[in-house]
């Protein structure tokens, strides 16, 4: 079997409105990954982007704030490959060879296409139906073995499990032949956890946190400043009893057990932690206490952020910088899928048959 190392691989879209859930689920997780010394590519993915509708003009700015929130949050360009998709072919090429291996039963399971293209399904583009394939193109364009993300991508990750599984068996052996042992993609791993897998609306605690909500008072954006982080907080939906000690005793208090998780992912605890300090305790206390760590926390962020969309030319030189980098590690893997399905394409074959 051929051996894979450990790469990361995810991807964020430039779609506007990032929020803590965005931050907590994924972006938070993805320095955390960089710092375990895995090597990391991050992704803003701006082929998924334009599965709905976006203005031109509000995209580009939509890519370089991504780029900037990575950067401010943590992500070192030099250590991490930093990049959008629309700058690396490979992405798009590998999507058109899955379309072929994926099934329209697997697609048609898929319940995120559902949700965004609600009732009048006939008039969604056919990218948002096929947006699943594309991520599964993302990740096995570089052979990743793991994902980070949030829980609402489980399901994504499961099909391009699939995908990898039918390829290995479909070209199994073509891949043999080709001197790449036994499966070509590995079979990446999702890595989903942490308090913060899932946070939810401010306003609803059981709604999922979302950019496209059109109450700004149901997400922390990481362009809020102090002032609008304290009064979203201060807003934010409870209820009229005190915190359990226990964690068991968050079951059944969505908008409790969301705001204990927001903060125990902030200050990288558990919620068990966060019930040890403040079981017993009223919203009227927590809440002040959560703003203060939310502020601590996104404050800096949200100041380096603005520095760094300040300067597009440097945000663009990264990103050209990070395609580059994607470029080398995602031709080859083309040009060994070609040649395993039997294409006939410029340069030597990896191995002729
Ligand atoms: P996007 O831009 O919708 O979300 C980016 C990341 O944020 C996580 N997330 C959340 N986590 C916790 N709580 C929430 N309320 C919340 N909302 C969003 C998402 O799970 C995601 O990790 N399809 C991906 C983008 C993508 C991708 C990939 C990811 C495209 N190709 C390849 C991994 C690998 C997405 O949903 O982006």
């Amino acid at each position: 079997m051929a051996a894979f190392n450990e790469l990361v691989f995810s991807g964020v879209q430039p779609t506007g409105n990032l929020h803590l859930g965005n931050y907590l689920g994924a972006i938070k997780r993805f320095v955390e990954m960089q710092e375990r010394n895995a090597q990391c590519l991050y992704c803003v993915v701006d082929l998924h982007a334009i599965t709905l509708w976006q203005d031109p003009q509000a995209l580009r700015g939509q890519i370089r704030e991504v780029t900037a929130a990575f950067l401010a949050a943590g992500i070192d360009p030099k250590r991490s490959i930093v990049f959008n998709q629309s700058q690396v072919p490979q992405h798009a090429e590998l999507a058109w060879i899955f379309n072929c291996v994926a099934r329209l039963g697997w697609l048609n399971r898929m319940t995120q296409f559902k949700d965004k293209a609600g009732k009048d399904r006939e008039n969604a583009s056919i990218g948002l139906y096929d947006y699943p394939v594309l991520m599964a193109a993302d990740i096995l364009a570089y052979r990743a073995t793991h994902v980070p993300v949030g829980e609402d991508q489980k399901q994504h990750l499961e099909l391009t499990r699939d995908i990898a599984q039918k390829f290995n068996n479909d070209f199994g052996s073509s891949i043999q032949a080709h001197g790449h042992g036994e499966q070509f993609f590995p079979i990446t791993e999702p890595l989903i956890g942490g308090p913060a897998a899932r946070v939810m609306s401010l306003r609803d605690g059981t709604k999922k946190m979302s950019k496209s909500d059109p109450s700004e008072y149901s997400r922390i954006a990481l362009t809020d400043d102090a002032d609008a982080i304290a009064q979203k907080v201060r807003k934010a939906k409870t209820d009229p009893e005190a915190l359990p000690s226990e964690v068991e005793g968050l079951k059944g208090r969505p908008e409790a057990d969301n705001l204990v998780g927001i903060f125990a992912a902030l200050r990288g605890i558990t919620r068990e932690d966060v019930l040890k300090d403040f079981g017993g305790a009223q919203f009227s206390s927590f809440k002040p206490a959560l703003v203060d760590l939310a502020v601590e926390t996104l404050a800096p962020i949200n100041a380096e952020m603005k520095r760094l969309v300040a300067d597009p030319a440097h945000i663009d030189a990264v990103l050209a910088d990070g395609a580059a980098r994607a470029e080398a590690i995602a031709a080859p893997t083309l040009d060994a899928v070609k040649d395993i399905v039997g294409f006939v394409r410029r340069g030597p074959a990896l191995r002729a048959v």
